[in-house]
């Protein structure tokens, strides 16, 4: 027995393939309508089974050329559509003179079983069903466009939606999948963040400590060479430039030291408003003599977080001085907004910076935020701040070490720094810590 596939889908008619020849038949295939009429004149099958949207020649029409040819109408033709639309279109179909409309996805044995029954009731016909009227006259031929016309519509139409429907869930995929890359690049790029400052922290410490004592013999030697001279030999001068250098290197030093030194204190629990207390008591002078007004908003009883004070003091005199070297850079003078502003608040786990990459772990947290309305910090340069030995301050008064070793610690007391910024218009660092 042959059966005779039509269908424009290659999935569809493998699928076909394997079902029948998996149950004894032989299979033939036309991609089309058109295509399928050539084979089966040449070859007769003993049934067809007919897609019905495709290219060239559409199922219904085949099945209006099938029933008319007089070497095929007697083959029996199946419908097999996975977009049934409407009652009318299997009407049409059968009208048409199809032994069956069957719709997709039909159980694989029912649908053999099917095919079998056509197949038996060909041989041995029911008693005298009426022939189907396929020889349509003239004026029946308006009619049937009209009838053709309505359930092909049907059958573009439901397509339509089916293709708006997919096309629709791609576009959320995509829109998913863009969401989770830009998730990846971000920890990616936290993580090389905090690789690169991790190594750089080793390398540096080991680097500082060899420099540290050599540093301080070029210092001395140079002292010996301005006492031997006295001040007024040329060569005092040399000897005084030599020591304003070696200060330089050895303030460079000092604050390379701090990164080795991170982990050496114990941590023990403290009020962040005592700590905030003691920083201002070393910095406010400064502020004051730079005419910028400090508000400070530090609750008394927020709860203790478990710290090294003396480091995180000096995280918020780094903020705090930076803060104040913009401030001077945009208002050489006084100025009604050269302020900076220090709160501190509990805030839920889910607020946390875009630093905390451990999820919804259950932690609370204190954060302390630094805001001034100095320059802000353009875009571009954002991403580098963090970076040792970034500055963008004239060489005699930035080593652009402050904010590398903040990091660090903060990171240390596994919390997070992290800084938003308008240009022109406000900058605000934010130092999360977990409560004890
Ligand atoms: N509040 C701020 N407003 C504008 N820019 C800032 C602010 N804080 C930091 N920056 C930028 O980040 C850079 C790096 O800061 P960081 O504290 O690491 O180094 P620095 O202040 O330049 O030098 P150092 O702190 O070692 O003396 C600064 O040079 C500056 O460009
Ligand atoms: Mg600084």
């Amino acid at each position: 027995m042959t059966i005779l596939i039509v269908d424009d889908n290659e999935q569809n008619i493998y699928q076909l393939q394997v079902l029948l020849g998996g149950n004894g038949y032989r299979v033939i295939t036309a991609t089309n309508g058109d295509e399928a009429l050539t084979t089966a004149r040449q070859a007769p099958p003993d049934l067809v089974v007919s897609d019905i949207l495709m290219p060239v020649m559409d199922g219904f029409a085949l099945c209006r050329e099938w029933k008319k040819d007089a070497r095929l109408r007697t083959i029996p033709f199946v419908f097999y559509t996975a977009t049934y639309t409407d009652e009318r279109d299997r009407e049409f179909a059968l009208g048409l003179g199809a032994e069956r409309f069957l719709v997709k996805p039909e159980e694989p044995e029912a649908f053999v079983r099917m095919l079998r029954e056509v197949l038996r009731q060909v041989e041995c016909p029911p008693p005298a069903p009426p022939p189907v009227q396929v020889d349509v006259q003239p004026e029946e031929e308006g009619g049937y466009l009209k009838q053709y016309n309505a359930a092909l519509i049907r059958k573009l139409e439901a397509k339509m939606q089916q293709l708006e429907r997919a096309n629709g869930e791609l576009a959320r995929d995509i829109a998913e999948r863009q969401r989770m890359e830009e998730e990846r690049q971000r920890l990616q790029a936290q993580l090389v963040q905090a690789q690169k400052l991790e190594s750089i922290g080793t390398l540096a410490s080991g680097v500082a400590h060899e420099i540290n004592n050599p540093i301080m013999g070029v210092m001395n030697y140079a002292q010996l060479i301005l006492d031997k001279v006295g001040p007024d030999n040329p060569v005092a001068e040399y000897a005084t430039e030599i020591g304003k250098a070696t200060d330089r290197i050895a303030t460079i030093v000092k604050n390379l030291l701090s990164f080795a030194r991170i982990d050496k204190q114990a941590h023990s629990p403290a009020r962040l408003y005592d700590i905030v207390e003691g920083t201002l008591s070393l910095i406010g002078v400064v502020l004051r003599h730079d005419q910028i007004d400090l508000v400070v908003a530090v609750p008394e009883d927020l709860p203790r977080i478990s710290c090294r004070s003396q480091q995180i003091q000096q995280v918020i005199m780094n903020l705090l001085t930076n803060a104040r070297d913009a401030l001077n850079e945009r208002y050489p003078k006084h100025d009604e907004n050269k302020r900076v502003v220090v709160t501190a608040r509990e805030i839920e786990n889910s607020e946390c910076g875009a630093w905390n990459t451990e999820g919804d772990a259950p932690r609370s947290w204190v954060r302390l935020t630094v805001e001034d309305h100095g320059a802000g910090i353009p875009e571009a340069v954002r991403g580098r701040i963090f970076d040792p030995f970034f500055t963008t301050k004239p060489r005699d008064k930035g080593t652009g070490l402050g904010l590398s070793i903040s990091h660090g610690i903060v990171k240390e007391h596994g919390g997070g720094l992290w800084v938003e910024s308008e240009v022109s218009q406000w900058t605000r660092f934010h130092m999360d810590l977990p409560l004890v």
